[in-house]
């Protein structure tokens, strides 16, 4: 693709690479430090001049500093005079905070919307972002933002391996991974359903069934968009093991993992866990640079 560049952060690396390769363009890492002060300084290593631009951009982890270095990333390159822009966060911060729950508080994903579509005046790209009270996100972001799904990569990478497919059932945690679980049971052709899910603290999850299982059923592909504490996942997992369901596998879009999800996860000895590269991670190991690719081809 001619004219076109990519820019990253330092954590969005693996993904650039595997995207600049897909699309066959040149990527950079943007050169990024912290003054003693605390400021961050930042640099746009690449001519960007009458380019159109990705900004791709992985948030995890020091999210704030991530999402101040992707405005002022932002900014440089429109003042060093790209053509136009793409923002790529495959994983948008805050969407969970879509609403004010308590008087008083932001509503910080509307609060992001306005200062991305602000820096960004072309289109902005997300993967899969928890849509839960907000169900039609170019409401706050506008008509030029594009929300793709990493779940036809994940069943791709399923499969791709050797799986029994018989006696086999897609589960969701919850009401909202209807989307994930339907979507990745009809392109595995699989049977699939979802439970019900009730959150007491951020780390203390209760799952339920709504509606009783088949009862040859002896494997689970689990699904769902955010790994975080871990502990939707490890309260389902126990569900399934207490009703008879042996051998179980997990599939999410983001790691967002928060610091012992991982061991959480590790003591339940499951058959696969992996997730997508929208995010670094030891176990982000489905590439959904092709997803991305494809999108921004559609756009340009
Ligand atoms: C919430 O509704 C999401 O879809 C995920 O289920 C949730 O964010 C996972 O968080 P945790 O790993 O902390 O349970």
């Amino acid at each position: 693709m001619e004219n076109l560049v990519i820019i990253s952060n330092e954590k969005a690396y693996g993904l650039a690479k595997n995207l600049s390769r897909y699309l066959n363009v040149e990527s950079a890492v943007v050169e990024q430090r912290v003054f003693p002060d605390g400021e961050i300084y930042l640099r746009i290593p690449i001519d960007v001049k009458h380019k159109t631009s990705v900004l791709l951009w992985s948030i995890k982890g020091d999210i704030n500093n991530d999402v101040l270095s992707l405005m002022l990333a932002l900014d440089a390159t429109w003042e060093l005079g790209a053509e136009r822009i793409l923002s790529v966060i495959p994983y948008m911060p805050y969407a969970r905070q879509d609403s004010r729950f308590k008087d008083g508080e932001a509503v910080s994903i509307v609060t992001l919307s306005k200062i991305f579509r602000f820096l960004t005046a072309d289109y902005i790209i997300t993967v899969d972002m928890h849509l839960h009270r907000i169900e039609e996100p170019r409401i706050i972001f506008g008509d030029r933002f594009v929300n793709i799904s990493g779940i036809e990569s994940i069943a791709s990478y399923i499969s791709n391996r050797t799986f029994e497919r018989g006696e086999t059932v897609v589960v969701g945690p919850d009401e909202e991974s209807i989307q994930w679980a339907s979507r990745l049971g009809d392109l595995l052709k699989i049977p699939w359903m979802v439970l019900e899910k009730e959150r007491h603290t951020a780390e203390d999850v209760e799952v339920k069934v709504k509606e009783s299982l088949p009862i040859e059923v002896k494997r689970a592909i689990i699904i769902d968009d955010i790994i975080s504490t871990g502990g939707t996942i490890e309260s389902t997992v126990k569900l399934l093991k207490s009703i008879g369901i042996p051998d179980i596998y997990v599939y999410c879009v983001h790691p967002v993992l928060s610091p012992t999800s991982l061991y959480r996860l590790e003591s339940l000895k499951l058959s696969d866990l992996a997730c997508t590269n929208t995010l670094p991670s030891p176990i982000s190991y489905i590439d959904i640079s092709r997803t991305i690719g494809d999108a921004i081809k559609r756009i340009l």
